[in-house]
């Protein structure tokens, strides 16, 4: 293209104003495109200047192309008679739709006409069925008359000005004309330019520099390069940009539902956790079932954390409360092991950052307070399609004075209601460190059936007590999970398909927003808090 190129400045250069694209391309020997994807660069760069020729041209119409192919309807009708001829609806059968047009061509060219001699089988029919045969030849529209050649050969002169409009040839006005009416062709506007000298004309063009190098400044050559204009318009590369996971996605949404509520996010990034923070401070009895292996990931290194760095007059009360309790409890007898409560673990519930901000809480001097978290725990169980052995928790809780279990439906009514979900059952339950305690239901509409969705309880006083919380001051709480809302809310049923090594990245890029079934109502319809 580069020697195309110098060509075209050249010619341009001998005779401006009169280098014609398409003469040009025709005496270069490239496509008329070619030539104009040149001339629209050289015009960027103001070397040329182009002035539109309008033109028209002829180009076949489908019909066209058939008849450039296999004759024109006349001819094919033409060499579809044989000597003795053929009737009318012969032709047709045998030449379909066309005959009909082909005939009446044929017939005006004089190639074929119609024979006026009797035909032998109406002759002998007797007179009195003449009108009959009349009748019937009416009907029929001379579908018996029969066909015979006029001509004795042709020359089928429509075909040839097919082909002289397909190489380019010019034709005669008035054969054009027809090829028109007949709709074997059509009139086709193109444009060809006229080139001339533009502003910067020469007749060599210096590769524009696309890029300002180091090179070029640090030797100056930067002073006699032509740079490359800024196309402005040019569509930027998308952009690679991350995704949200959907549990991202509905853990901001619920976030946005506890801090709606008044609630504050507590720090829950410390997924190892001592088991006096996991359990002993929540009064789980050393023996309970969940401090098993089976249940929980213990920690081989660092496997313990000191007792010393927790205030030993709570771990004195916490072991007291266990060994004999108080609160109006009996506590569960025998001794407290340190060993017991020193050892490491990945936390197997967020309950355990709520048991350090109420000891914090208590700490600081008691105020009332609404806290909520969403994080991991983990939990030693065999993996399906329900469960895994790492997963999100949501935790919400509120400490005040005089709380009572009303307090708690409320609450967990307003936010469950937020989630999409206003029908509630609650059924009795036992937790270690909640009296009462009880599990959430909700009715799904879509499956038909009750679901749990949560657990809930008040914090048990041998919990409390020990921290220093003062008399009277309830801690209402629940927990739920992530995953169990975000598969509801995405439609996925296996929750390896959400989290962990098999998650699919398109899904994350893919996935909607999220959407909550958010009502601003309260629960009992009565609005407003
Ligand atoms: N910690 C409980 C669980 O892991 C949930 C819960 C939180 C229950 C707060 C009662 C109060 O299931």
């Amino acid at each position: 293209m580069e020697e195309i190129e110098a060509r075209l400045l050249r010619a341009i250069s001998e005779t401006p104003q009169a280098v014609e694209s398409d003469a040009f391309a025709k005496s270069a020997g490239v496509e008329h495109g070619a030539v104009v994807g040149l001339m629209k660069s050289l015009l960027t760069s103001d070397f040329v200047t182009a002035e539109e020729v309008p033109h028209s041209r002829l180009v076949l119409t489908a019909e066209g192309r058939e008849y450039l192919d296999k004759g024109s309807p006349e001819a094919q009708v033409f060499a579809a008679i044989p000597a003795e001829g053929a009737t009318k609806g012969e032709l047709k059968r045998k030449l379909g739709a066309l005959a009909d047009v082909g005939l009446s061509q044929a017939m005006r060219q004089r190639w074929v006409a119609v024979d006026k001699a009797p035909a032998k089988a109406p002759a002998s029919e007797p007179a009195a069925h003449g009108n009959a045969g009349k009748k019937d030849k009416k009907k029929d529209k001379g579908e018996n008359d029969r066909i015979i050649r006029e001509a004795d050969g042709i020359v089928d002169e429509v075909q040839q000005q097919l082909h002289a409009v397909v190489s380019g040839q010019a034709l005669d006005a008035g054969v054009a004309e027809a090829l028109r009416k007949r709709k074997l062709a059509v009139a086709e506007a193109w444009k060809t330019y006229r080139l001339g000298c533009g502003p910067k004309f020469a007749l060599e063009r210096r590769r524009a520099a696309a890029d300002l190098t180091a090179d070029m400044i640090s030797k100056g050559t930067w002073r006699d390069k032509e740079f490359k204009q800024y196309n402005f318009d040019a569509l930027g590369r998308p952009p690679a940009c991350g995704a949200l996971h959907p549990l991202l996605k509905v853990r901001a949404q619920i976030r946005k539902v506890f801090t709606n509520m008044g609630f504050q996010e507590m720090p829950s990034n410390a997924f190892v956790e001592s088991s006096f923070w996991n359990f002993d401070a929540l009064f789980q009895p050393q023996q309970h079932p969940a401090r098993d292996a089976h249940d929980t990931f213990f920690l081989a290194r660092p496997a313990t954390t000191p007792l010393e760095r927790i205030p030993a007059d709570y771990v004195a009360r916490v072991r007291s409360v266990h060994e004999s309790g108080g609160f109006g409890s009996t506590g569960y007898g025998g001794p407290w092991r340190e060993a017991e409560a020193e050892k490491n673990l990945l936390r197997t519930h967020t309950t355990a950052v709520s048991t350090r901000m109420l000891y914090a809480l208590a700490a600081r001097g008691f105020r009332p307070a609404r806290l909520f978290s969403i994080d991991r725990v983990f939990r030693n169980e065999a993996v399906d399609r329900t469960h895994l052995a790492e997963f999100h928790q949501i935790e919400g809780l509120m400490c005040d004075e005089g709380l009572t279990l009303g307090n708690l439906v409320w609450t967990l009514q307003t936010f469950f209601k937020r989630l999409g979900l206003e029908k509630l059952r609650f059924k009795p339950a036992y937790n270690p460190y909640t009296e009462p305690s009880m599990e959430i239901f909700s009715y799904s509409e879509e499956l038909g059936k009750w679901m749990e969705v949560g657990n809930s309880g008040m914090f048990r006083p041998e919990m409390l007590r020990p921290m220093g919380l003062p008399e009277g001051v309830n801690v209402i709480a629940w927990g739920l999970s992530l995953e169990r809302p975000t598969m509801i809310l995405y439609g996925i049923d296996n929750i390896r398909d959400l989290f962990g090594h098999r998650v699919s990245l398109s899904m994350v890029k893919r996935n909607p927003i999220c959407r909550l079934g958010y009502s601003s109502g309260e629960p009992g319809g009565s609005g407003g808090e």
